[in-house]
């Protein structure tokens, strides 16, 4: 058992925060060697039952949940902040060509050891990733994120047509190494398999059925992939696919609606599309940094609200622009506000962390694993620093509610505010 006493930030079931400022977390290792939390509140509550604990003092720093990022790409870290005319010339000018580099595992290996990084740099402790089309990619970053005990999953990029030389993958085969890699990878310590159509223009209909084949035979496996980003997308997407009711419809009438489907952005819905993502329990990943990079417009949180859907937040690197939560919580915040296109809203400050923590684990159907400090939760934490810039300092000083503090963070913090990330209670 172990115990570190700091102020700490955790979750009710009603999604509410709950803050202690003199609070103790407990953690300990399970009957199946698993590090979670054993205990936790106020310090002066717990110690006395704790007799030869050691303790960690760690007052003046807050406790958290680690970040969950509900969605980015891990080849795509020598994309961010290429300029382009929107999505699809984004991708074909930039994105394919540094992915077709992937097939190459000492590359991959490279890259994927970097993202890792810098992933746990930023708080993010666990993430679901798209790799590429070339299963060395999926290989390289399984093996370096099972050398760092992290949850994490990812996939193989299926994407046999409308793609070029070095992307494009072969439909039969696309399949079978994909049940070749769940087979090799799912379940594995703490990593877990997804199934990934990179989106539909980019699959035949016959890639999209045998992945929907997978995901019936292999439940516990993730999906994930994208769906109404952008405008010249839906279009194209209802030109390729005519008897599908919507773009979203093309995934339901493949089987790639489910629990455990994730689908990035969510943005150009209709009210019957966001309806049968509640039905189905998918889940969308908000995206913010990389809806205003690349232009492709504002999620509807109120919308997405009424029709009871899922989400939580996600980076979308190399769309989106930054790997901090911070960023991307803020990001969310705007994207919320936003009132010309949609209905503008002020999200809390404790809404936009539950959303990218408790929330965006409970999207992937791992609410009661990891994203929280309830007992029994893996121990992925962070430990924060709200002093760590002078003006983070100022503001967090004078702060007089739990709201105010989370705000000054999200508005104000990075990377600087992370002074340490634990993975698996390491
Ligand atoms: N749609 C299809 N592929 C991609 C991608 O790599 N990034 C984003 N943002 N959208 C996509
Ligand atoms: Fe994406």
């Amino acid at each position: 058992m172990r115990a570190y006493r700091a102020a700490i930030l955790r979750f009710a079931e009603d999604q509410a925060p709950i803050y202690d400022s003199d609070g103790l977390l407990v953690t300990a290792t399970d009957a199946s060697g698993r590090s979670v939390v054993k205990a936790v509140g106020g310090y002066h509550s717990l110690i006395d039952g704790l007799a030869g604990v050691p303790v960690q003092d760690l007052r003046g720093y807050l406790i958290a949940p680690g970040f969950v990022d509900l969605h980015l790409h891990y080849p795509q870290v020598d994309v961010i902040g290429a300029p382009a005319d929107g999505l699809l010339p984004w991708l074909e000018k930039y994105t394919f060509p540094q992915e077709s580099r992937f097939f190459d595992e000492a590359h991959a290996l490279e890259v994927a050891g970097f993202f890792l990084d810098e992933l746990q740099r930023h708080g993010v402790t666990t993430a679901l990733a798209f790799a590429t089309s070339h299963s060395a990619s999926v290989h390289a970053i399984f093996e370096q994120a099972l050398q760092r005990g992290l949850r994490f999953i990812t996939g193989k990029v299926l994407q046999d047509r409308h793609s070029p030389d070095g992307v494009r993958d072969e439909t039969e085969q696309s399949l079978i190494d994909t049940e070749a890699l769940i087979q090799r990878w799912h379940g594995v310590d703490r990593l877990g398999y997804a199934i990934t159509p990179r989106f539909a223009p980019t699959s035949t209909p016959e890639q999209l059925r045998g992945a929907g084949e997978l995901a019936a035979k292999y439940p516990q496996v993730w999906i994930q992939s994208h769906v109404a980003e952008n405008r010249d997308e839906v279009r194209w997407a209802a030109e390729l696919f005519p008897q599908s009711r919507s773009y979203l419809g093309v995934y339901a009438d493949h089987g790639l609606l489910r629990e455990r489907a994730i689908y990035a952005h969510c943005l150009h819905l209709d009210a019957a599309d966001r309806v049968l993502m509640g039905e189905t329990g998918a889940a969308a990943a908000v995206c913010p940094t990389s809806n205003l990079f690349l232009g492709s417009g504002f999620f509807d949180f109120s919308a997405a609200d009424a029709a009871g859907m899922r989400y939580g937040l996600a980076s979308d690197v190399g769309g989106g622009t930054s790997f901090s939560p911070f960023h991307t919580m803020l990001a969310a915040y705007c994207v919320g506000r936003e009132g010309h296109t949609k209905t503008g809203l002020s999200l809390k400050p404790g809404q936009l962390w539950w959303q990218h923590t408790a929330g965006a684990a409970q999207a992937l159907g791992l609410g009661v694993v990891i994203g929280n400090l309830q007992p029994g939760h893996e121990a992925d934490f962070v430990v924060l620093d709200p002093q760590a810039t002078p003006l983070l300092a100022r503001k967090a000083s004078q702060a007089s509610s739990l709201d105010e503090l989370l705000f000054a963070m999200i508005v104000l913090g990075d990377d600087r505010v992370v002074v340490r990330s634990v993975v698996a209670g390491r």
